[in-house]
């Protein structure tokens, strides 16, 4: 309000909002609905499109280094399934991005892609998915545990016995 900083913001913002509209005549309506659409693009691509992509991609490379060593591979995908609980990222949506990058590294490897290939990429991504499944249930788990009083708890344990 006051402060010199968040001024010198808002007039930025005007002087921006004047230029589009007398540069490119984009109206208030064409303003709005693009505001509007790009909510729902950012959204769905943070979901499965490429922001997904670029982090997957550096999973993978992880991966693929460590598939001699499966029990490093396994500790990644799991600690990933829990940070994904953090990020409220559940398992059903983890099979779309098997799916996807599959799709986008078939062309690139064009007749070198083979049934066989792709068989072994959709292992991949099972075994990894599942994982982070694992990683995200134990840590859904933990959370629920701990939102529960001491209290309760020794409640619970008594009602067990
Ligand atoms: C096979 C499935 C997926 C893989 C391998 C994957 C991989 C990754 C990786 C490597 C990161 C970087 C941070 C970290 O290591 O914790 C990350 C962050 C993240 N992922 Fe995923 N992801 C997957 C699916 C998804 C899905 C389906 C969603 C959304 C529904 C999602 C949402 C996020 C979010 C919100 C972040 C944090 C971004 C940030 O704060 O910078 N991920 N993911």
């Amino acid at each position: 309000m006051g402060c010199a900083i968040s001024g010198l913001a808002q007039s930025a913002d005007l002087g921006e909002k004047k230029v589009l509209k007398e540069g490119s005549r984009l109206g208030e309506d064409s303003i709005e609905i693009i505001k509007e659409s790009w909510k729902v693009i950012k959204d769905d691509i943070a979901k499965v499109g490429i922001i997904v992509f670029v982090r997957v991609m550096s999973f993978i490379e992880k991966s693929v280094a460590r598939l001699d060593q499966l029990e490093r591979l396994e500790a990644l995908a799991v600690n990933l399934g829990r940070s994904h609980y953090h990020y409220n990222a559940p398992p059903k949506y983890y099979s779309y991005v098997g799916v996807e990058f599959i799709s986008a590294v078939q062309p690139i490897l064009k007749e070198r892609w083979t049934t066989e290939l792709e068989e072994a990429w959709k292992t991949l991504f099972q075994y990894v998915t599942g994982l982070m499944k694992q990683g995200y249930e134990e840590e859904s788990e933990r959370h629920n545990q701990a939102a529960v009083s001491p209290k309760e708890r020794v409640d619970k344990r008594n009602t067990a016995l």
